[in-house]
């Protein structure tokens, strides 16, 4: 019987050894042993509105996003339990200057299928999106944001207007998700869900069918 740790391992391997397309970042495959406990998370989980001027590395970057709503089976699921499995979310990540280390401040698109990264845009946007964000300024401090954005027509397909609902229940779950994986790896998380969603999308080039819904700065803290 194979031990856990080797099922892990080749499940890494058959998730993650494909090639990223051109012009693609690939992310270092995520870790699926850790330091502490679900318990220990979800005792220290807080609102962190603070956060040291201190860079990610890629690898933290990459457990982040993949923990949130990554892929973590051959059929595809998700890390995050998805209504009818029609996955509607979309994660952009916001980098700052200097807050990954090796990669340029800018917006980038997860591929959660190759775990990479797409550049959207570049540049430290992270200002602009906190004064989108009724200028709660103290996100502009943290490295790194995180935000979860929805095509709804994939849930919606499927079940009418009741998926919007499904939808927003699917952020919740990898909101928690994002909130946990950066306490287990001694990083905080904050949430928000107060900014303006035109100005926020257009400053994220996001397109028209990506209407983000929460933004997560992440960080030491
Ligand atoms: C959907 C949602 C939106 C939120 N929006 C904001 C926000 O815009 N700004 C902020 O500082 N906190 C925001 N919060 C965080 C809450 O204020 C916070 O969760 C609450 O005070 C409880 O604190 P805790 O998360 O540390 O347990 C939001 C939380 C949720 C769930």
């Amino acid at each position: 019987m194979l031990r856990w740790g080797t099922a892990m391992l080749v499940l890494s391997l058959m998730l993650f050894s494909g090639t990223a397309g051109a012009g693609e970042i690939r992310l270092p495959p995520p870790v699926f042993t850790g330091q502490g406990s679900v318990e220990e998370a979800l005792k220290a989980r807080r609102t962190v509105r603070h956060f040291a001027r201190r860079s990610l590395t890629q690898a933290q970057v990459g457990q982040l996003l993949w923990a949130t709503d990554g892929v973590s089976d051959p059929r595809g699921f998700r890390t995050a339990p998805s209504a009818g499995a029609t996955f509607p979310l979309e994660l952009y990540l916001v980098a700052g200057e200097r807050g990954v280390e090796g990669l340029p401040a800018g917006v980038y698109r997860y591929l959660p299928g190759s775990h990479a990264l797409a550049p959207v845009t570049p540049g430290d946007l992270r200002g602009a999106v906190a004064r989108a964000s009724l200028h709660q300024g103290w996100m502009a401090e943290a490295p790194v944001m995180v935000v979860i954005a929805a095509d709804y027509r994939r849930c919606t397909a499927r079940y009418g207007q009741r998926g919007i609902r499904y939808t927003h229940m699917e952020v919740g779950h990898a909101g928690q998700n994002l909130f946990l994986q950066a306490e287990a790896l001694g990083l905080g998380a904050g949430i928000v869900g107060a900014f303006e969603d035109q100005t926020l999308a257009a400053l994220l080039k996001l397109p028209r069918e990506h209407e983000p819904l929460i933004i997560m700065p992440v960080g030491y803290k």
